[in-house]
């Protein structure tokens, strides 16, 4: 339908956003109430939430009811006002609980808490078309339009009503064309419509959508305004739903990536659940999953199956498949992996290698430094140029408190060591293998503590006795 032009008065009437997230979810067969369910690592609401904010609304109000409290908890900080809907008696009686807070003169925006996919470009136009006194509708064509409410339209196109599945005869079940649930309405239209709605049959719910017909009898225009992109409008009630939102946000969020030049080698098989920035030739294997902000620089090349979270990645540096990331900061030109884990406050300077099974938690490691093999470094700040062998372990924990391992430059840990902090080795210092170190041991010496060991030459291999 062709766009009107924006009209002349749709900035005089504040706006206000109502976001309905009372629904029990039943279809989801779970605890966890609906809205609250991930999608890409965060609650449907609050992805909902986020739409909301990008409007710039005089207010923002969502309208809880099941699972109320703990939804409420985990948006404290969003600050949204929270209406409660004690029984969920239907979509209209939702917008209801939230309506004495809203002044006459606002315009309403009813947004659906389970509908996460939806951007902001895609609602405004919605707010530019419609007339501060005009009831608005986001509107969609679907492929397959099973579940959703359909327009139904009269001669000429002239919006009639919407019918609901449950309700709508076969021939109606055939339209296409889609309430996406989303809907614009002058405060009054609705505090003098929704207390009208009658009950809808087995439940006894109030339809929201009941308005649209009841709109048209009074003679009310109704402005419609279709999504461009019918896959962002997506309303989530089960879990083959969520499955399906969570890889068209993968698919959403992969082509961006790739619009900034970044290789995936595989789109479909990459999460990206969180912020990131990419520099210039950045690649990213298959089954990465990044969480929380992270940043690559030019460079960067990330193997197959690696999770990363809250990290930065310095230039050219490349982590081979299957390390885990968290919280933490790699230094220009390091290799990492394959099977490596940097816990929190890992810090890597210019080109260290972390090799397999090597964990490392709150360290430094200086530049150049090698930690190759099956190592765990915690508490620790190893210099530059050190060489950790394999198996070494720093015994940062003594049952009670953690303690620190420091590393001189240029040091060399031979494998096997146990070193028994709080500790220092001083620069240049050689461990000998197998030892296990309780005390300093001194800049550029050779420190061992193990036995000696001794051959046996009489000693007879015990054989197995007789019955
Ligand atoms: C609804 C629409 C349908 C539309 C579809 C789009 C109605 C009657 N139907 O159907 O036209 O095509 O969404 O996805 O509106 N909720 C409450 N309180 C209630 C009931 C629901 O807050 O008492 C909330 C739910 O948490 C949910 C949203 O409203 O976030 C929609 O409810 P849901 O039951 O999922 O409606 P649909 O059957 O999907
Ligand atoms: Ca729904």
């Amino acid at each position: 339908m062709p766009r009107r032009p924006a009209h002349p008065d749709h900035e005089a009437a504040p706006l206000s956003v109502v976001i309905l997230a009372a629904g029990a979810g039943t279809r989801m067969r779970s605890g966890l109430p609906k809205v609250m369910q991930p999608l890409a690592g965060t609650p449907l609401l609050a992805h909902v939430l986020e739409l909301a904010a990008a409007l710039g609304p005089a207010a923002t109000y969502v309208v809880y009811g099941h699972g109320g409290e703990r939804v409420q908890e985990h948006f404290s900080a969003a600050g949204a006002h929270w209406c409660l809907q004690a029984e969920q008696l239907g979509t209209g009686h939702a917008v209801l609980q939230a309506l004495p807070a809203i002044p006459d003169g606002h315009r309403v925006l009813v947004l659906y808490g389970d509908v996460p996919l939806l951007r902001a470009e895609t609602v405004r136009p919605l707010l530019e078309n419609a007339g501060p006194r005009e009831l608005a509708l986001l509107t969609a064509r679907l492929a397959d339009p099973t579940g959703y409410g359909r327009l139904v339209r009269g001669p000429r196109g002239v919006l009639r009503a919407i019918v609901e599945e449950r309700e709508a005869s076969a021939r109606e079940r055939r339209l296409d064309e889609i309430n996406t649930g989303v809907l614009l309405a002058p405060a009054e239209l609705l505090r003098e419509c929704l207390p009208r709605l009658q009950p809808r049959a087995p439940h006894g719910e109030f339809y929201l959508t009941d308005l649209v017909a009841m709109a048209v009898r009074r003679r009310r225009r109704v402005v419609t305004v279709e999504a461009a992109d019918a896959n962002e409008v997506l309303g989530v009630n089960d879990k083959q739903q969520l499955a399906a939102a969570e890889s068209e946000y993968r698919r959403r969020r992969a082509q961006a990536l790739m619009a900034q030049g970044v290789t995936l080698i595989d789109p479909a098989r990459i999460d990206l659940r969180g912020p990131i920035t990419a520099g210039r030739d950045v690649l990213l294997d298959v089954n990465v999953v990044i969480d929380g902000p992270v940043h690559l620089a030019d460079g960067v090349r990330v193997g197959p199956n690696c999770v990363l979270s809250h990290c930065s990645i310095g230039e050219g540096t490349v982590l081979h498949a299957n390390c885990v990331v968290q919280h933490s900061q790699i230094g220009a030109a390091c290799e990492i992996g394959p099977f490596s884990r940097l816990r929190p406050q890992a810090q890597l300077a210019r080109g260290v290698h972390l090799g397999n099974f090597v964990e490392v938690k709150n360290s430094e490691i200086g530049e150049g430094s090698k930690i190759n093999h099956l190592s765990y470094v915690g508490d620790s700040r190893v210099g530059s140029g050190v060489n950790v062998g394999a198996g070494t372990i720093t015994c940062n924990y003594d049952g009670a408190n953690k303690w620190i391992t420091q590393i001189g430059d240029a040091a060399f840990i031979g494998s096997g060591a146990m070193l028994v902090a709080p500790l220092k080795i001083g620069a240049g210092a050689t461990i000998g293998a197998g030892s296990t170190i309780t005390s300093d041991a001194p800049a550029g010496k050779l420190t061992l503590a193990r036995s000696r060991q001794v051959t046996i030459d009489d000693w007879q291999r015990p054989v197995k006795r007789p019955r």
